[in-house]
């Protein structure tokens, strides 16, 4: 992401507005069924039982924008990638407003399950341009700490999610999905930390633990 990015960075000297200190804001991202909400529940646990105070949050959420998302989800592409682009801003706008940077302006640590870097990968994956989203996000979203991409095989994730029911349709499609691994593998952000999700959900979970409380020791 480039400099303009909002940073969540705890320097004092700046004074700038869009700080946002003392929390820590960690992402997690990948393509469905990569096992992202297994890891932010591992995670949250574990962090809770050192006595951290955690919030844990996904987009789409549930708020107005981000049902209106899963209600046209439903019907295959019945939205135009940049109607889609539109309401998943409206949405990520109100969750950074209202629910990340409140938790993290009192120290809480965010967790959060998909943020810009999905809208990248599936809103590029449907044409639009990596670098007028990325354009779009730097007037707004505050950039994570730390954002863990779990990778998997198309092939893996449609696996373990078929017994699921159905909610995004055009979202899970498997060609659509081999677009948009390929975007999140292709991220150069430096935050952005790429981890196997073919392994065992405890071993990913050590390992994320490792990374976190190297480059963060005051967890
Ligand atoms: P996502 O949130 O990325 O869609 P989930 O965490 O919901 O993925 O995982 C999708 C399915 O795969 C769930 O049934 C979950 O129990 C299983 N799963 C998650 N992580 C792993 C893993 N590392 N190995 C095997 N199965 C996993
Ligand atoms: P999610 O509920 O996280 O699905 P899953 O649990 O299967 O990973 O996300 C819903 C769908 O919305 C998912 O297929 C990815 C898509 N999506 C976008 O296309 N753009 C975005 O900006 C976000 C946040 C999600």
């Amino acid at each position: 992401m480039a400099g303009e990015q909002v940073r969540n960075e705890k320097k004092k000297e700046t004074g700038s507005q869009q700080q946002v200190k003392p929390g820590l804001f960690i992402v997690f991202e990948g393509i469905d069924g990569c096992g992202k909400s297994t890891q932010v529940e591992l995670l949250a646990r574990k962090l809770r039982r050192r006595g951290k105070r955690v919030l844990t949050l996904s987009e789409p959420t549930a708020g107005q924008w981000g049902q209106k998302i899963r209600d046209l989800a439903r019907d295959k592409n019945s939205l135009s990638p940049a109607d889609e682009l539109e309401l998943f801003i409206k949405d990520r706008k109100e969750d950074i407003k209202y629910n990340i940077r409140p938790a993290l302006q009192s120290g809480q640590i965010v967790i959060l399950d998909r943020y810009f870097y999905s809208t990248l990968a599936y809103q590029g994956a449907r044409g639009l341009a990596l670098e007028e989203i990325r354009a779009r996000h730097r007037k707004f979203a505050v950039r994570p700490d730390i954002a863990f991409i779990l990778d998997v095989p198309v092939s893996l994730a449609l696996k373990r999610i078929a017994s699921r029911p159905v909610i995004y349709k055009h979202f899970e499609d498997q060609d659509y999905l081999q677009k948009v691994r390929k975007i999140f593998l292709a991220l150069k952000d430096s935050e952005c930390c790429f981890l196997d999700g073919c392994r065992p959900p405890a071993a990913i979970s050590r390992q994320i633990w490792q990374i976190l409380t190297r480059k963060f020791p005051e967890l």
